[in-house]
C-alpha cells in the first residue's frame, strides 16, 4: 500500500519541489497539500501550490488555504536582515504557468482536524514551513498528538541559521507555533535542520540534467532550482560552488528512503523570547537541559541519493 502523507508549505521554491516528488512518487500518497504564511503572502504560497499541481498533470490533488498569519507575533514579515534569503529566492509567483484551479472552500486547520479524525490509514504529516497550522489544528483537538502517527519537519538548524545568525526561517516565523508542536508529545516527530539540507546541495550541472528529461517535473525542478543557484551565488555561496540547498524536498527523500538523512535522538526546544534567538531550535545534543528526548534530528545527507531519486522519479513524470 502507497505511504499517505498530507504536506503543510509555504509554496516556495522547494516546497514546489517536496509537492512534485510527493505527489509522483510511486510509492506515495499525497492525499492534500495545506498552505500557511511563510515565504510569501498566503495567497501567493496557495496560487503557487495549485500551479504545481496543475503543471506536473496532478490537479486532483487538493489543497487547502491556511492561517495567514502566525500564531501571536504581529509583526510579521518582521524587516528582516538586509541579506534575508526569503524575498529573493521565492519571490511571489513561481515560474511556472498560471492555473485556472482554485484551493478547496474548507480552511486547512478544519481539514487537519477532520482528516485525522477521521483516518482509517496511517497519514504522515510533513509540515515544511511555518508550523502554525499545525499549532492551531493541536489547539482545535489536542488528540491530534496521538491521532498523527508521524511528523516530518523541515526546519531548524543547531550549527547553522539562515533568517538570522541564530534561526531558521520555519521556526522563526512563527516561534510560539513551533513551541507548541515540538513540546506537544508526537510519538514519531523527526525534525530535518539546515544542518542536513545544507549537505544535500543540487548543482547547476544537476539542473541541467533535471531539464534534459524534458518532462514537466523535470523542467519545473531546473527553472525552480536553478533559481535558487543564482541567488545563493549572490547572497548565501553554499560549500559547492554553483549549488543550492532544497529543504523541503528532502523531508520528501526521508520518507522515500529513510537513508537519505542521518538521524540522531535529541531533546529539543524552541526559544520563543531572545532578542538574538528568538526562533532557535536549541538542540540538546549533550543532554544539559534535563529534558526527554522528544525528536530525532538530522545531521547529515547523501547528496547524490537524493538528487538520484528526484531524478529518477521526476524522469517519468510523462
Ligand atoms: O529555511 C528553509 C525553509 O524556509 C524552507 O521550508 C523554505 O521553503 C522556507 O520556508
Ligand atoms: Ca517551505
Amino acid at each position: 500500500m502507497k505511504r499517505k502523507l498530507i504536506l503543510d508549505v509555504d509554496t516556495g521554491t522547494d516546497d514546489a519541489v517536496a509537492i512534485m516528488l510527493a505527489a509522483l512518487h510511486e510509492d506515495l500518497d499525497l492525499i492534500g497539500v495545506t498552505t500557511v504564511n511563510g515565504n510569501a503572502e498566503l495567497h501567493y504560497c496557495t496560487d503557487n501550490s495549485l500551479r504545481v499541481l496543475d503543471y506536473i498533470g496532478k490537479p486532483e490533488i487538493p489543497v487547502y488555504a491556511g492561517c495567514p498569519k502566525p500564531l501571536v507575533r504581529n509583526d510579521f514579515p518582521i524587516p528582516r536582515t538586509k541579506n534575508d534569503l526569503t524575498e529573493k529566492i521565492h519571490g511571489k509567483h513561481l515560474p511556472l504557468p498560471e492555473t485556472a484551479l482554485k484551493a478547496q472552500k474548507q480552511h486547512a486547520v478544519e481539514y487537519l482536524v477532520e482528516t485525522y479524525r477521521n483516518a482509517t490509514d496511517p497519514i504522515t504529516l510533513v509540515p515544511v514551513a511555518p508550523l502554525t497550522n499545525i499549532a492551531a489544528a493541536l489547539a482545535v483537538e489536542p488528540k491530534l498528538v496521538d491521532l498523527i502517527p508521524e511528523v516530518v519537519i523541515m526546519g531548524g538548524g543547531h550549527d547553522v541559521g539562515n533568517v538570522t545568525p541564530a534561526a531558521e526561517f520555519n521556526i522563526w516565523a512563527d516561534p510560539e507555533a513551533a513551541y507548541a508542536v515540538f513540546n506537544a508529545g508526537f510519538e514519531k516527530l523527526t525534525m530535518v535542520p539546515l544542518d542536513a539540507t545544507h549537505k544535500a546541495l543540487v548543482t547547476a550541472t544537476q539542473c541541467r540534467q533535471f531539464d534534459e528529461l524534458g518532462t514537466p517535473a523535470g523542467k519545473a525542478m531546473a527553472a525552480c532550482t536553478g533559481h535558487r543557484i543564482g541567488i545563493h551565488d549572490k547572497i548565501q555561496k553554499m560549500d559547492v560552488e554553483h549549488s543550492a540547498p532544497v529543504h523541503d524536498a528532502l523531508c520528501i527523500a526521508h520518507l522515500i528512503q529513510p537513508e537519505v538523512i542521518t538521524l540522531e535522538e535529541c531533546p529539543v526546544d524552541i526559544e520563543t523570547q531572545g532578542a538574538l534567538t528568538v526562533g532557535r531550535t536549541v538542540v540538546d545534543k549533550n543532554r544539559r537541559g534535563g529534558k526527554p528526548v522528544n525528536c530525532k534530528v538530522a545531521f547529515d545527507a547523501n547528496a547524490q541519493l537524493f538528487v538520484d531519486i528526484m531524478m529518477d522519479t521526476f524522469a517519468k513524470n510523462k
